[in-house]
């Protein structure tokens, strides 16, 4: 086959099964809840920017002043010639966070993901990994020599089935925290309890969590009732800066051991330009920030509250427990067509089709932020209300 056969072959096939993805947008102010689009503005709820941080006046000054003192760039990799005072700083900051030894941080969340499992790259090696986790821990497992195998999403009698036959040396269980194209919650005392039956090692990737969810934002780790001591079994926590936080960047937080190996045998770390010091002076003073958004969770957390009430009343929705809530219309050509009829209604809402998800499980998937009003919600619930009863007669 041709080279260029075999691209129009795949580009048609995702044709036909109303999966193409496009850039057909660009935006040209994003201050929430509106987003602007080629001059149009629209009401937007596919940001993950929930605590509507992004925008932060203090942060954005925090930013340029590093920049003014740093310059924009890292200007290569930690290893050779781009590890800054600031780096440093963050990741003392996030392993106090975390109760743990040591952090590094990465470009992203995805390169924080496929930096650390592509290094655990050994035969001795298992990883178990829930069927929904996010496609860089696939991505990152899939690029090690260890062996892969998915349980069924949240499905924690299938992981022990599967633990209980592994013969691997070295067991690794891994998940997500809030699982991003659901918004549903892993059970992680669950995850704990076989953790230590099996003796394996316990990695928990929280990027939709981290600062939103319980009271500190200490993510889904506050919504369970563990001791200090049992929260201690999660050995390897991932996240992102992305959410949240509002910027860009990855963190791994563990054990100093492996935090050094990650230094050694990461290629995303040690191959790549370092996350620029004026993006970490901001992640600093963004999570200082976030820490003290006490009240302001509360208020998102009965917003979701009040969105996933009024949704259920209409539509099939995932069990979701976080600001992510997903109308699942399954077939992709349905989801379009919704997508395509809100934005007609001034309403920026993604259709998120395979392989983003499953087959048969395309979804409208809303992200509720802080900026978001309750008559927003309604705004949107009245427009899915219309287009649901246009399409139906
Ligand atoms: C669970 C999870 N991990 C990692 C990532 C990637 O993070 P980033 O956007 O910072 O690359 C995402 C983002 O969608 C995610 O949902």
């Amino acid at each position: 086959m041709e080279f260029y056969d075999f691209i129009d072959y795949k580009l048609n096939k995702t044709a036909c099964e109303s999966n193409y993805r496009q850039i057909n947008f660009f935006i040209k102010n994003n201050s929430l809840p509106k987003i602007m689009i080629d001059d149009r503005e629209y009401l937007n709820f596919s940001s993950n920017d929930y605590l509507n941080l992004s925008s932060n006046k203090e942060i954005i000054e925090e930013f340029n002043r590093a920049n003014l003192k740093y310059g924009v760039g890292a200007k290569g990799s930690r290893l050779t010639s781009g590890s800054y005072d600031c780096h440093l700083e963050l990741e003392r900051k996030l392993a106090k966070l975390k109760n743990k030894e040591s952090a590094l941080v990465y470009q992203s969340g995805y390169c924080a993901n496929l930096g650390i499992f592509s290094a655990f790259d050994d035969k001795n090696i298992c990883f178990f990994s829930d069927k929904l986790n996010h496609r860089s821990i696939v991505d990152g497992i899939n690029l090690s020599k260890a062996e892969f195998k998915r349980f069924k999403h949240k499905d924690y009698k299938d992981l022990e089935k599967k633990l209980k036959i592994s013969k691997a040396k070295i067991k690794i269980i891994i998940t997500d925290g809030v699982f991003s194209m659901d918004g549903d919650i892993c059970d992680l005392k669950k995850l704990i309890e076989l953790k230590l039956r099996y003796k394996t090692l316990l990695a928990v990737d929280d990027a939709h969590g981290f600062m939103v969810l319980g009271k500190k934002g200490k993510g889904i780790y506050e919504l369970f009732d563990l001791n200090e001591k049992l929260l201690d079994e999660v050995d390897i926590h991932i996240g992102t800066f992305s959410k949240a936080i509002g910027l860009t960047g990855g963190y791994i937080v563990s054990t100093k051991k492996i935090i050094d190996y990650l230094i050694n045998y990461s290629s995303a770390f040690i191959y790549s330009t370092a996350l620029s010091p004026s993006n970490c002076k901001a992640i600093i003073k963004s999570i200082d920030i976030a820490k003290n958004m006490q009240a302001k969770r509360i208020k998102l957390k009965e917003l979701c509250l009040y969105a996933k009430e009024k949704l259920q009343e209409e539509f099939e929705i995932t069990n979701t427990k976080s600001t992510i809530i997903a109308i699942i219309l399954k077939d992709s050509q349905l989801t379009l067509k919704y997508y395509e009829e809100l934005l007609k209604n001034k309403i920026y809402l993604k259709a998120i089709r395979p392989p983003s998800v499953q087959k048969n499980q395309s979804r409208l998937r809303v992200s509720i932020t802080l900026a978001h009003s309750k008559a927003d919600i309604d705004y949107l619930i009245n427009m899915l209300k219309k287009i649901k009863k246009d399409l139906s007669s």
